[in-house]
């Protein structure tokens, strides 16, 4: 099998949202806290016609991002943008965040 990145996959994404939504049987997790709800809120503003976000944002659950005790956690791409303290009712938050980057992107492309 061979492996290339994928630099000219017509599917590129302006914003990639990964929310933690891992649940761990002992110890504090972002699942327990949370998060699914969090990532579904995000999930549907990511689908919403009215946004205009359409292939140009995607929003997934990841595994485990290191910082349990300081959950949720999400991380925004390409900004590498980090938030640890969520909760789920903060997605307006991720949204502004999400369309900050969007809107930088349309600016760096010329309007
Ligand atoms: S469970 Fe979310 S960062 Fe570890």
């Amino acid at each position: 099998m061979q492996f290339a990145p994928m630099t000219k996959d017509p599917r590129a994404l302006d914003a990639h949202l990964f929310i933690c939504t891992n649940v761990k049987a002992n110890g504090e997790c972002c699942g327990a806290k949370g998060a699914a709800e969090l990532r579904d809120a995000l999930k549907r503003l990511s689908k919403d016609p009215s946004k205009g976000w359409g292939r140009r944002v995607r929003v997934n659950n990841s595994g485990c991002l290191g910082h349990c005790e300081e959950g949720i956690v999400a991380v925004l791409y390409p900004d590498g943008r980090w938030w640890t303290g969520l909760s789920s009712v903060d997605a307006p938050q991720l949204e502004a965040a999400v369309q900050d980057a969007l809107d930088r992107k349309k600016e760096e492309l010329g309007g």
